[in-house]
């Protein structure tokens, strides 16, 4: 066996092992469902995972029930839907009800939050003042490239592409690609000549 091969085998293996032992510390975990070794999270309980979801290494999801330097309380709660894959050291913060759609492809290296550092009061640092929260949703069947940051108040529609380094700070309608920084959609689904049309 080559020295590669013994690797897949054995990082299955460990995998396979780590997604047994924190099976229960989620709050649900659908069947078949891998969460890779070193992945990292805050009161997984809040987090509840449909059937064959995966989530990779160094991926790191934070559910937020306080914010202890304005001593904010909060009810976060992360849904992700069956057959979607959380890419390499993902990261995802949490403070309201997030929803992430059934077979959504997040690449490596995306930033998904669904709140702020408030920034108004300047007499207060940054991390002295209230978390600002704006909820987040990514539908069904999305695909984000590397690297996008998918920012607070966001809603990403069905079935749409975002480029990879692109930071989208206002929703992208469903059956559209986007791209850039900030995102603009770049080309739309014309469902009566199914064609993708520039926009
Ligand atoms: C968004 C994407 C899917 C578009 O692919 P495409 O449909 O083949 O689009 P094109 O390459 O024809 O590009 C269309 C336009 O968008 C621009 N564009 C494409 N991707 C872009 C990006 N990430 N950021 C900024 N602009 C982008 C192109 O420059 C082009 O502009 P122009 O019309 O002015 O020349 C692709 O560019 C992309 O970013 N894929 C993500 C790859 C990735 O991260 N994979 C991870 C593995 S899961």
């Amino acid at each position: 066996m080559s020295y590669f091969k013994f690797q897949q085998w054995f990082l299955e293996k460990k995998h396979k092992l780590h997604t047994r032992l924190v099976r229960r510390s989620f709050g649900a975990m659908g069947r078949d469902c891998i969460v890779q070794a070193t992945m990292r999270c805050t009161n997984p309980g809040d987090i509840f995972l449909g059937d064959r979801v995966f989530i990779g290494a160094d991926a790191w999801i934070d559910c937020f029930k306080e914010y202890p330097f304005s001593g904010q309380q909060f009810t976060p709660r992360l849904e992700i839907g069956a057959d979607t894959m959380i890419g390499y050291h993902s990261h995802i913060m949490v403070v309201g009800h997030m929803k992430i759609g059934r077979h959504v492809l997040i690449a490596d290296r995306v930033y998904i939050s669904d709140n702020l550092h408030g920034y108004e009061d300047v007499t207060k640092p940054m991390l002295a003042q209230p978390l600002v929260h704006r909820p987040v949703e990514i539908q069904d069947e999305v695909w984000l490239g590397e690297n996008v940051c998918v920012l607070p108040g966001v809603t990403i529609g069905r079935h749409s592409v975002i480029g990879s380094n692109s930071v989208v700070t206002k929703d992208v309608p469903p059956h559209s690609v986007a791209a850039g920084v900030p995102a603009r959609v770049l080309r739309t689904y014309d469902p009566r000549t199914a064609q993708w049309i520039r926009a």
